[in-house]
Order: structure tokens, then C-alpha cells, then sequence
């Protein structure tokens, strides 16, 4: 019998994983569909037990329905529970729903395999938004010597550089405090969807950073353009970030590690970038 996936967003039409998923199961040999699912902005809840009832064995979660998925699940990962948020989720044998959240373990595989090791480097997280807090203990198990974080409103900095003390070497800077250079620095902020450059100071690049962009797109971020003008030793977007989240969710469903970088190419090439 084929197991159903799918993926819940609103909007969903933009959405890559359907093609990565299949793209693993061919290669993993799996016997799976996984298909997109376009969730009433009211009806989330409805719409994911409807999907379990009629025996889907899986599901992934995005905008805007990451937070109640992490509500209606009857498990929690460390992950999710720290994320506040829910990526990935998982029918139990007992039809229990755990919910884990992937995108961290994601970006940190995607940094390791494109640019650098995080073990014992300095690193700057550009942003306190979901996106940022989904991170930070990946970021922090990876072995990083001390994790800053950086925020426009510099109370959410300070909010999650607290929730997260525990776990290892973070502190809450301002824009302005912001002075020595970086070995690597993470944007996870929106503002460049929006056409604008969070100001940062030029001292935070060196020609030793590294840096990456959670966005992705066919042009070059205005952040990693910014920083490549600066002299960073090397740029990459987030289009690997999301090939990584996927591998990860894959692996809890099936218990098969798919190899995200041939997937990586094919979706490079249809971005044209
Ligand atoms: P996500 O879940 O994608 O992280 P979010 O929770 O809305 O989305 O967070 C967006 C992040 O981008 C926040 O850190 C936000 O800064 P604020 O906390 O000050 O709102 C940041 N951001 C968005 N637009 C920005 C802009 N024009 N300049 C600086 N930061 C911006």
C-alpha cells in the first residue's frame, strides 16, 4: 500500500517540497505519495485530522499553521518544544501525533556541507522571529563557542538569548553593539522580502566569514550581496536549508537518509539561478 504525506500551507502553490519528497522516495525506493494541501486559514486543525484520519502517516507544516501544529500534537520533540513551532509531523502506532520541528537540524547540515564546520566558531544570528528560535539549539548542540543574537527590536533578542541560556554560549546584542568581526553570520530576518537591507555594521565581515541567508531566491539576497560587497569569504542562500529540513523529516518518517545534494541541483536549475 502507498503512505500518504502531504504538506499543509496557506498559501501552498509556491511550495518545493512535494517535488523533494518525491524526488527522495524514487530515490530511496520508497512506496509513498506526498502531496500539497492548501489549508482554509480557519480550518487547519480540521484539514490535518481529516488528513490523519483517512491514514495519512505523516505531514509537513508551514506557514502560517507552524504554531498550531505545535498545539495539537499529543507528543513533542525537545526540538519543537524549544521552537515553539511544529515542521514535521508524525502518526505513532497508537495514532498519536508527534510533532518535531526540522528546519534547525536543516541549516546546520546545509552550513556544514556548503561552508564550514560550526564547531568552536563565533556566530551571529541576524533576527528573533520563528525562523531565528528554530534554530538556536541546533545551532548551539553543533558546538559553536558563543552564539550572538541581533534583532531590530532588541527585546526578542534578549527573550530568546534567555530561553536558550541553559543550553549553552548566547547573548543578545544590539545593532549597535555590534562591533568585531564573525566567523559566521545567519540572516534569518524578512526584511529582504521586502526589498530592504537590515542595518548592520561593516565591521561585523571579515574576509574570513562566512555567511548565509535563509531566503533563497533566483537573485542574490540583498543581505549576502551586501556581505559579498564587504569581502565575506563566502555567501550561500537557503535554498539547502530547505533540501536539509526535508532530509530530516524524510529520515523520522522512513528511517532512510536521501541525499539532499542531488535534489539541490535539480532545484537550483528549475530557479535558473
Ligand atoms: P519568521 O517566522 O520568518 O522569522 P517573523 O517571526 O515575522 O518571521 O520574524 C521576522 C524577523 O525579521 C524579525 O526578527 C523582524 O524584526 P522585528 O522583531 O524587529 O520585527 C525581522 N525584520 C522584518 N523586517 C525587518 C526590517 N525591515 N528591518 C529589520 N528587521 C526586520
Amino acid at each position: 500500500m502507498t503512505d500518504k504525506y502531504a504538506v499543509f500551507g496557506n498559501p501552498i502553490g509556491q511550495s518545493k517540497s512535494p517535488m523533494i519528497h518525491t524526488e527522495f522516495a524514487k530515490q530511496a525506493q520508497q512506496n509513498m505519495s506526498y502531496s500539497a494541501v492548501l489549508a482554509p486559514v480557519e480550518g487547519f486543525e480540521t484539514s490535518i485530522k481529516s488528513f490523519f484520519a483517512s491514514g495519512g502517516r505523516g505531514a509537513n507544516v508551514t506557514a502560517p499553521f507552524k504554531e498550531q501544529a505545535f498545539a495539537l500534537c499529543d507528543e513533542l520533540s525537545e526540538l519543537a518544544q524549544l521552537a515553539g513551532a511544529v515542521n514535521t509531523l508524525v502518526r505513532l502506532e497508537d495514532g498519536k501525533l508527534r510533532g518535531d520541528n526540522t528546519d534547525g537540524l536543516g541549516l546546520v547540515a546545509d552550513i556544514e556541507r556548503q561552508l564550514t564546520s560550526l564547531t568552536n566558531k563565533r556566530v551571529l544570528l541576524v533576527g528573533a522571529g520563528g525562523a531565528a528560535r528554530g534554530c538556536i539549539l541546533p545551532l548551539l548542540q553543533a558546538g559553536v563557542a558563543q552564539l550572538d543574537i541581533t534583532n531590530r527590536t532588541h527585546d526578542k533578542a534578549l527573550q530568546l538569548a534567555q530561553l536558550f541560556s541553559r543550553y549553552g554560549n548566547i547573548k543578545a546584542l544590539t545593532l549597535t553593539e555590534l562591533a568585531a568581526g564573525y566567523d559566521v553570520i545567519i540572516n534569518s530576518s524578512s526584511a529582504g522580502l521586502t526589498g530592504k537591507l537590515i542595518s548592520l555594521p561593516s565591521t561585523i565581515i571579515t574576509s574570513s566569514t562566512y555567511c548565509y541567508d535563509m531566503s533563497y531566491g533566483r537573485e542574490v539576497s540583498l543581505f549576502n550581496q551586501w556581505a559579498q560587497s564587504l569581502g565575506a569569504r563566502q555567501c550561500c542562500d537557503g535554498l539547502g536549508m530547505l533540501v536539509g529540513q526535508a532530509a530530516q523529516s524524510f529520515y523520522l518518517w522512513r528511517n532512510v537518509r536521501p541525499d539532499a545534494a542531488k535534489v539541490m541541483q535539480q532545484l537550483r536549475s528549475e530557479l535558473g539561478s
